[in-house]
């Protein structure tokens, strides 16, 4: 189905409710109790998530931009010229934008994005900024497979653009069949940008998802707020808290939300019982090495091109190519 969203043509295939109910359920009866991650992002949770980036704390949306900044051009040539480019989760597009700026004859630009607001707001912004570029908006999940639409121009090869450690969401057996995926997208010669937080100390990893002015708590219990909203469900929030730990064994951040009382949770007819202390993981963020990402990124099919870092080492972007 196609929406005109101020002249720019949006293919919109969002997830419908459904999706989420199923999802939720499935979930919360699993051992142990999660909600999906993806679901944070409704027009509330993506107005928290672009507060979060600003926080002194969550190193990740400044390290990832001033890479960009400083490399910008540097990856841009990497690519090549005569590309389509298409962005994963691109949201705002604050960092493509320091792409798009540089690629030469750029034949379209193809932002997915499972936020419609956002990808509505910035492709308008970016076609008035850049009114002789195609741009093909897709709201969807891109980590279901996904049918793209097609630039009037014939690129000479695709790279994709997925920026803010995503990839670190999906557990790397996920993440390695996401990027198989990716790499059949990406064709002969195409490419993949793509952003992914490294490993460091866990003060530094813990104060990032659990800070001081609160906002990832707030971020996080919009889950249960969505939940209620949408699916009618009644999480009773002032018994809930936000927490997120290091999982040093997995080398990943937990996100969890925390029952502080025992009380039971109504959802489609169905009851979810809760002890004290019962925890519900939201969403995992797996921290990365260079030698390790690369090696799962080479098992999908994709060769390193280059990697750019900032001088702490504390993020990394890498141009990975098909053959
Ligand atoms: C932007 C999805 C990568 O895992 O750091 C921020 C989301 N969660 N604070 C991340 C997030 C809690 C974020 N990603």
């Amino acid at each position: 189905m196609k929406d005109a969203a101020g002249g720019v043509p949006l293919l919109d295939l969002e997830p419908a409710t459904s999706d989420f109910l199923e999802q939720a359920i499935a979930g919360l009866s699993s051992s142990p109790r999660t909600l999906p991650s993806k679901f944070f992002y409704d027009e509330r949770g993506s107005d928290l998530f672009q507060r979060i980036s600003e926080l002194p704390e969550y190193y990740v949306t400044r390290t990832e931009t001033e890479i960009l900044r400083q490399h910008g051009p540097e990856i841009a040539e990497s690519i090549g010229d005569n590309a389509e480019l298409v962005g994963f989760g691109t949201g705002a597009g604050m960092k493509t934008r320091m792409l798009l700026n540089h690629l030469r004859n750029l034949i379209a630009y193809v932002p997915v994005d499972i936020s419609k607001q956002r990808l509505t707001e910035s492709a308008e912004a970016l076609s008035r900024e850049m009114p002789s570029l195609e741009i093909l908006p897709v709201c969807a999940d891109y980590l279901q497979p996904i049918e793209l639409p097609t630039p009037s121009r014939k690129p000479d090869h695709v790279a994709v653009y997925f920026p803010g450690s995503t990839i670190g969401n999906l557990k790397p057996e996920v993440a390695q069949h996401f990027l198989k995926r990716v790499c059949r997208l990406c064709g002969k010669s195409g490419g993949l940008i793509i952003g992914v937080d490294l490993q460091k100390p866990t003060e530094i990893l813990e104060a990032a998802y659990n800070d001081s002015a609160g906002v990832t708590a707030e971020f996080n219990l919009n889950m249960l707020a969505r939940a209620n909203r949408e699916l009618d469900a009644d999480f009773d929030l002032s018994t809930w808290r936000h927490r997120a730990i290091f999982n040093q064994e997995a080398s990943r951040i937990e996100m969890h939300v925390i029952s502080e009382t025992e009380q039971t949770v109504h959802l489609d007819g169905k009851e979810f019982h809760f002890v004290p202390g019962e925890r519900i993981i939201t969403e995992v963020s797996y921290k990365h090495t260079v030698e390790g990402f690369t090696t799962l990124a080479s098992a999908a099919g994709f060769q390193l091109a280059r990697v750019w870092t900032d001088p702490q080492k504390f993020f990394a972007v890498f141009h990975f190519t098909t053959l």
